[in-house]
């Protein structure tokens, strides 16, 4: 049986990891899973049934009954599940039930490209590429304010450009900050600080470094 070929893609928010694995998946015609959206639509399914999201036995059932064929990203996009998510995320169980189900996808065929912040240290840890991309705080701000500009993701938040880079400072607090699985480069990661690229830089880069660690 062949080893499954797990591309492992971590960073912080609006680092551009989103569309680089998108584009990844493409070109090597593997499925791709962003994790991000599986500790969304549990904060989702909390928020629509009225649960606090600090119950951890609410969102360890919330988190088992998740459907990795069914997440959304045009439903759970909005900035208040994004935030939502990055709290559900910090308890360990449901961490637990969650990444139980990204190792099954990442196994399940010939292989996988994985997104979100612990795919390289805790998920795939025997993933053949492991990529940490980042880029300033700043720079993301930018990015995503542009983002906002065009599509009108923040709905009912105020979009200023100081808003979304406090916003990201604030989540990278909490991303990084958390005991449990606390976002950070495996060791074995090609860093890809992409503050001064455009996409199709940052794409062809990383395509070179999964393409150097492909097996024939
Ligand atoms: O990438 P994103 O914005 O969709 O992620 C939403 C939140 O989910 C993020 O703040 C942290 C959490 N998350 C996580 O803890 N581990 C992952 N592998 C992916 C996302």
């Amino acid at each position: 049986m062949t080893i499954p070929f797990i591309i492992a893609i971590d960073g912080p928010a609006a680092s551009g990891k989103g569309t680089l694995s998108r584009r990844l998946a493409e070109a090597f015609e593997l499925p791709h899973l962003d994790t991000g959206l599986t500790y969304r639509a549990v904060a989702h399914a909390l928020l629509e049934s009225g649960q606090p999201l600090n119950d951890e036995d609410t969102a360890v059932e919330a988190a088992k009954a998740i459907d990795l064929g069914a997440l959304d990203p045009a439903v759970l996009a909005v900035h208040t599940i994004g935030e939502a998510a990055s709290k559900v995320a910090v308890m360990s169980r449901v961490r637990s039930t969650l990444v139980e189900q990204q190792r099954k996808f990442a196994n399940s065929g010939r292989g996988a490209v994985l997104d979100g912040r612990d795919i390289g240290t805790v998920v795939c840890p025997n993933a053949q590429v492991k990529l940490y991309v980042t880029a300033s705080p700043e720079v993301r701000a930018e990015r995503r304010w542009k983002e906002v500009q065009e599509r009108g993701i923040l709905k009912g938040m105020d979009a200023s450009f100081e808003t979304i880079l406090s916003d990201i400072r604030l989540r990278d607090e909490r991303d990084m900050g958390r005991a449990d699985s606390p976002l950070k480069p495996a060791e074995d990661a090609h860093l890809l600080d992409t503050s001064k690229m455009d996409i199709e830089t940052a794409f062809q880069t990383a395509l070179s470094i999964v393409k150097s660690s492909k097996p024939e």
